[in-house]
């Protein structure tokens, strides 16, 4: 009898600025509980990053910073293989394998793309062909499933028509992966603006918690997140309560508690307690992450030992695959 192959997760972030709190929620939140029980691969994707200009400087830091913060917020490098994606080669080589395979206009139509590049003045080719490349990473691992926010489920679905269209065309290679998307954090939204995603480019005061704020920073965003004037405190789905909805999500993913247990503690209570709250339970709940991330920052050479024995961890399931798929279009390997 043989054994049946465990799940496979995969998951991407990009070193593309200090991470907030629907980063957090949405997507590493649910990395570290899922730990354990699957086979995990975390993926610091620089190459998406440099799809929009990056400062070299700037991007060397943010990857290793991000390396901390994850490990920081609970990723274990003995359970996850947590790589850098340009450190495993098979990344771009798929990428433009894929590139092959995919009609140009599956990507005109991606909504983040339309999104990103209406900001850009000049628009990289890369920006384009960013989700090809996001299901390279994803292919290549043999994933059953992708945890991401809300934001992703597209360039999830994007890669299940290119797994399909592939098998289709040379036979079965790929594992059509499935999005996983939670009910609470999947769409964390902006605090002085619950209309809008949280977003890492929106730097106005106010806008997100950054996972390394400080707890009076903390205090003055939640202090002016915007809420109604209805002043009765529940989840929902109205577009008119997205405010103190939004908070509401804050609150339950940092505690942990039921949806109804928070209902009864907030009953009859205004919106200056559910702050208050709020507040706490966001210091307390970063408090721990900022502390570790301290610590590991403070040692480069330990981030960068971590991040080598995941990249050949990674290299040893892609490095194949690649070879497999050029096999299955044709290609003479290399000996
Ligand atoms: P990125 O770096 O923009 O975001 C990382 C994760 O955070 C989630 N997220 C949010 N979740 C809830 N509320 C928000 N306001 C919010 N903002 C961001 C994102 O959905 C994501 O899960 N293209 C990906 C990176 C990627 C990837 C992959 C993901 C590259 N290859 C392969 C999965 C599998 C991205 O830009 O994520």
């Amino acid at each position: 009898m043989t054994t049946p192959r465990r799940a496979r997760v995969f998951s991407g972030i990009q070193p593309s600025g200090m991470l907030h709190i629907g980063n957090y929620l949405g997507a590493i939140q649910q990395w570290v509980a899922g730990q354990g029980e699957k086979t995990n691969f975390i993926c610091i994707v620089d190459l998406h990053a440099i799809t929009v200009p990056q400062e070299p400087a700037a991007l060397r830091r943010q990857i290793r910073e991000l390396a901390a913060l994850l490990i920081a917020a609970g990723i274990d490098p003995q359970q996850t293989t947590l790589f850098v994606q340009s450190h495993v080669r098979a990344h771009a080589e798929g990428c433009w394998l894929l590139n092959c395979v995919t009609p140009l206009g599956w990507l005109e139509r991606m909504t983040q793309y339309k999104m990103k590049a209406q900001k850009q003045e000049s628009i990289l080719t890369g920006l384009l062909d960013y989700p090809i490349l996001q299901a390279a990473d994803i292919l290549l691992y043999d994933t059953d499933e992708v945890p991401v926010g809300e934001d992703q489920k597209q360039h999830v679905e994007l890669t299940r028509d290119i797994a399909q269209r592939f098998n289709g065309l040379y036979g079965e290679t790929f594992v059509v992966p499935k999005p996983v998307i939670r009910e609470s954090g999947a769409r964390v939204m902006a605090l002085n603006d619950p209309t809008a995603k949280m977003s890492k480019s929106d730097f106005t005061r106010g806008h997100a918690i950054r996972v390394n704020d400080s707890p009076d920073e903390i205090r003055w965003v939640i202090k002016r997140a915007v809420t109604d004037a209805l002043a009765s405190i529940g989840f929902s789905n109205d577009p008119a309560r997205a405010g103190v909805n939004n908070l509401l999500q804050i609150y339950e993913l940092f505690t942990g508690q039921s949806r109804e247990s928070i209902e009864s503690h907030f009953a009859g209570k205004g919106y200056g307690a559910l702050k208050a709250d709020v507040t706490e339970a966001v210091i307390e709940g970063l408090r721990p992450i900022r502390e570790r991330f301290e610590r590991l920052i403070a040692d480069p050479a330990e981030i960068d030992r971590i991040l080598s024995i995941g990249a050949s961890q990674a290299r040893a399931v892609a490095d194949p695959k690649v070879r497999v798929v050029m096999d299955r279009m044709g290609f003479v390997l290399p000996a």
